[in-house]
């Protein structure tokens, strides 16, 4: 392991209750850029992102970040340490204001002295979101509900973002406006483990990835070498 590894996952077995979904995952994800994480509908990518984020038990294995075990850690203190999750299908409050709901992503201490600062910097990254700062989450299109997630995320001054599946159902237009958010969030320095159905958009966007089946870790290597791969191009990609 090289001293730049942000997250480094060992043999992480979990899952839900009376049901395993990971056997032993491996994984590490360097500062900068985006890793991707491919794989079918159940491969494991949300229950791995929620085990990353402490909202789902380690039965065995570690998960280091930045270093520091933090198998055992509670949800709040990994926020706290900048592993932050967007989830998937948004998770946004409904009833509450865009500007609340972005209010509540900078409540970890470490966040909280500097949520105005944050604020001021996610409208600029989303001036969508500061024309409907005042507006209910639910009266928000799919797309800036997704926006007013990353937004969220981002309040939490992350140091690694889990974005879990950030175009799921939005049309292929506002898909390719998140996916130009994210190069540009990684532009500015952020670390990105990405979860996507659009292999090939995901693939474009990556460094490294590393393909999930059935809980398991089956490929891995530079985004580059994987979108090559004879066998991801025909399970993945339709080629
Ligand atoms: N709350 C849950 N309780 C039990 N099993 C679940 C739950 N959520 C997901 N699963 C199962 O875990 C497996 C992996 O799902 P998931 O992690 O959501 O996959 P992916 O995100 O790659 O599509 C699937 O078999 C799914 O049915
Ligand atoms: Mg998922």
């Amino acid at each position: 392991m090289t001293a730049s590894a942000l997250l480094e996952v060992e043999g992480v077995v979990g899952g839900y209750e009376g049901t395993q979904v990971l056997h032993g995952l491996s994984l590490r994800v360097g500062a900068g850029g985006v890793t991707a994480l491919l794989g079918g509908n159940g491969a494991g990518k949300t229950t791995l992102m929620k085990t990353l984020a402490g909202l789902l038990p380690v039965r065995q294995g570690r998960i280091r970040f930045q270093g520091e075990d933090i198998t055992e850690r509670p949800s709040n203190e990994r926020v706290h340490a900048g592993l932050v999750l967007v989830p998937e299908g948004r998770m946004v409050f409904p009833s509450l204001t865009v500007r609340e709901n972005l209010r509540l992503g900078a409540i970890n201490p470490r966040a909280r002295p500097h949520w105005q600062k944050s604020l001021d910097h996610v409208f600029h990254v989303f001036p969508r979101l500061l024309e409907r700062e005042s507006q209910a989450a639910v009266t928000l299109s799919g797309g800036e509900q997704q926006m007013l997630a990353i937004g969220r995320g981002l309040m939490a001054q992350p140091r690694l973002m889990l974005l879990d599946e950030p175009t799921l159902g939005l049309s292929p237009l506002m898909s390719r406006q998140i996916f130009e958010l994210v190069q540009r969030l990684v532009a500015d320095g952020l670390t990105l483990l990405l979860a996507e159905q659009d292999v090939f958009q995901s693939l474009n966007a990556a460094g490294r990835a590393y393909v999930i089946e059935n809980g398991r870790v089956t490929a891995e290597g530079p985004a580059r070498a994987i979108a090559d791969d004879p066998r991801i191009k025909q399970a993945y990609l339709g080629l």
